[in-house]
């Protein structure tokens, strides 16, 4: 039998308290998050606007884990030095953010970092198939980029199934973005996730002042994965 796969849970900060970041990563650490996953949004590629690499290199001295820089820009390229040298792990880039995705996957791994695609809702698996050798992750959207707290799209179900075939025995892992709760976790599971990022399923509820509660809330995700 082959061994179940280890889902790693990743709380996005996009639903932590914007004035106290460090406190708050540091919770969610100590409550058991395995990453720690940064929404980069540009008012351009997405119709929100976030942080930049200041905060990420502000940050980066709370994270013990793994940082991952969701970047939601546009274009992208020119950014990525600058994301690099802020201390992210992982640098994920859109498909759709510009014509050249794989010249910027390439130098994502020139920056000595990992690389990760990410696909929105509308973009199907198979644009992935020449890229699967240059990349450590693939992020599938399970909500239109942009905003915390939407509703999971089930369409993507079947995404996540065809990138896991495509993927084979590559050491890519598959972490998925977007309306993941403790109902929409299993299905996740099931059709081949690793990584599950959450926002509001893992800040709701709690605060630096009653962080038990995140720990609650990645618990009753990672249970209901694992079911
Ligand atoms: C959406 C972001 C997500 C978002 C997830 O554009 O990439 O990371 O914060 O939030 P929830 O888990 O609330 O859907
Ligand atoms: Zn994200």
């Amino acid at each position: 039998m082959t061994k179940p796969r280890e889902i790693k849970i990743a709380p996005s900060i996009l639903s932590a308290d914007f004035a106290n970041f460090g406190a708050e990563i540091r919770a969610v650490e100590a409550e058991g998050a395995d990453w720690v996953h940064v929404d980069v949004m540009d008012n351009h590629f997405v119709p929100n606007l976030t942080f930049g690499p200041q905060l990420c290199r502000a940050i980066r001295p709370h994270i013990s884990t793994v940082m991952d820089v969701h970047l939601m820009i546009a274009p992208v390229d020119a950014s990525l030095e600058a994301f690099a040298q802020a201390g992210a792990d992982i640098i994920t880039a859109h498909y759709e953010a510009g014509p050249h995705i794989h010249r910027t996957l390439q130098a994502i791994r020139s920056l000595g970092k990992k690389s990760g695609l990410a696909l929105n809702p509308g973009t199907p698996a198979a644009v992935a198939a020449d890229l699967l050798d240059m990349v450590d992750v693939v992020c599938v959207m399970t909500v239109n980029p942009g905003f915390g707290g939407q509703k999971f799209i089930h369409s993507q179900l079947d995404k996540i199934r065809t990138l896991r075939r495509m993927i084979g025995d590559r050491p890519v892992l598959v972490e998925i973005d977007g309306g993941v709760t403790a109902e929409t976790a299993p299905l996740v599971a099931a059709a081949g996730a690793d990584v599950l990022v959450a926002g509001s399923a893992v800040f709701s509820g709690g605060s630096v002042e009653n962080p038990r509660v995140y720990g609650q809330n990645m618990r009753a995700i990672r249970a209901a994965a694992a079911a």
